[in-house]
């Protein structure tokens, strides 16, 4: 096997601390470290912090790096502190109508389920579609069946799009389960439709290669496969959709905005017709410069090939496990892998196991040092572009060794 396309050795990571859990939160770059250092020491010196280079630059930089991860452009990008931000802009700025409806596969993630909740009293409903026979979430999330890899999911949301449905809001990757979601497929049906895909791509930016088409609107946090602190990510939004969308109106989201030799209080001037009229403010440059570094390497590695190390390594890890107690979730798994339905975390089901069983499992990989995360019935364990095949083996290790 090649060599992993991120250089593990960029990364703060040592033999305690097996990490499959950017799902989670992504470790951060050691370059990054040096990045927020440096732009800490200027803001020590005020003097130093440069306005075109600093306050403009930064921020620009990043939107062009988050537009050449997403295959768009810049200008349609705006820099956003969370996935759930990104939403809410959305929510709040649709031009909504009573009776409008919000369709949602069943059991998102709360960041996209609270921005179309809060709608509620402007008469905008929310409705959630389970995506196969069996699937249930909220309190009964434990009891579900796990996806497989004959389900059509995406048939599902298709045949639930209504008459007064304006939005599809759904995740790329689904947090618990793991499964992805064919977003052209569904760009495409929300399209004839005249319905706008929204979409949190938080548990794909990084690990998953992006293609726009038939998207309204693309939100991520920087914190997970984007190995980036917490508390800057970016939401990506169609020109036309934006110009539909209410500006979020801060000070930066206007014309002219930063041209001092035009008074700031002269209120007549235009919107910014560019992501920018969707930000929060004023930029926060500490985080935008540590989501610039993150991305660079990223970029630099390649999405397309991060993807593929991970599926080879999730691969190697479902033909290890056969032997094991795990062997029903490596054949569902593998049919999911090959059907193209994962993101970058193969997520192992309870199978009636409850969460004892998954307890027990991830309580004995921090003995060994490793670090995997449960969430909603499912033991995951998340693979990026830095991991190797010898931790491959220690997860197959552990994992043959726990059946819980
Ligand atoms: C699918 C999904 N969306 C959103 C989030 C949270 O995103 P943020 O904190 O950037 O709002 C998570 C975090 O676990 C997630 O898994």
């Amino acid at each position: 096997m090649s060599a992993p396309p991120l250089n593990p050795a960029l990364f703060h990571l040592d033999r305690e601390h097996l990490w499959v859990m950017h799902c989670s939160e992504g470790p951060v770059p050691r370059a990054t470290l040096r990045v927020v250092r440096a732009f800490m020491h200027k803001e020590l010196r005020p003097w130093e912090v440069r306005w075109q280079e600093d306050f403009q630059g930064i921020p620009a930089a990043v939107r062009a790096e988050a537009a050449a991860l997403l295959g768009g452009r810049p200008e349609d990008i705006s820099l956003s502190p969370s996935t759930s931000t990104g939403l809410v802009t959305v929510a709040q700025g649709f031009p909504w109508l009573p009776g409008d409806e919000v369709l949602a596969p069943l059991g998102e993630f709360p960041s996209n389920a609270w921005p179309w909740l809060a709608l509620k009293a402007r008469g905008v409903a929310f409705r959630e579609v389970p995506l196969w026979e069996g699937h249930q979430s909220g309190a009964d999330a434990w009891s579900s069946r796990p996806p497989r890899a004959d389900a059509d999911p995406e048939a599902r949301l298709i045949a639930a799009l209504g008459p007064r449905t304006r939005i599809l809001a759904l995740s790329w990757v689904r947090f618990q389960d793991g499964l992805k979601l064919d977003l052209q497929r569904l760009g495409n049906a929300c399209r004839e439709r005249g319905v706008h895909l929204v979409v949190d791509g938080i548990q794909a930016a990084g690990t998953v290669p992006v293609d726009l088409a038939g998207l309204s609107a693309f939100a991520s946090g920087g914190h997970k496969g984007l190995l980036a602190p917490q508390g800057m990510g970016f939401l990506w939004t169609d020109e036309g959709f934006r110009q539909a969308l209410a500006p979020s109106g801060t000070w930066l989201s206007v014309e002219q905005a930063t041209d001092f030799s035009r008074p700031s209080t002269d209120f007549a001037r235009a919107w910014l017709p560019d992501g920018r009229a969707l930000e929060p403010g004023g930029p926060n440059l500490l985080q935008a410069s540590a989501l610039l570094e993150s991305l660079r390497l990223i970029n630099g590695a390649g999405v397309p090939a991060i993807a593929a190390h991970v599926a080879t390594l999730q691969a190697r890890l479902l033909e290890a496990l056969k032997p094991s107690a795990w062997a029903g979730e490596c054949d569902r798994l593998q049919g999911l892998l090959e059907a193209g339905r994962l993101g970058s975390f193969l997520a192992l089901h309870h199978e009636g196991g409850g969460a004892g069983r998954l307890e027990a499992v991830l309580k004995a990989g921090f003995r060994q040092g490793i670090f995997a995360s449960v969430r909603e019935g499912y033991l995951r364990v998340a693979f990026h572009g830095f991991h190797t095949e010898a931790d491959v083996a220690r997860i197959a290790d552990w994992l043959g060794g726990a059946a819980g």
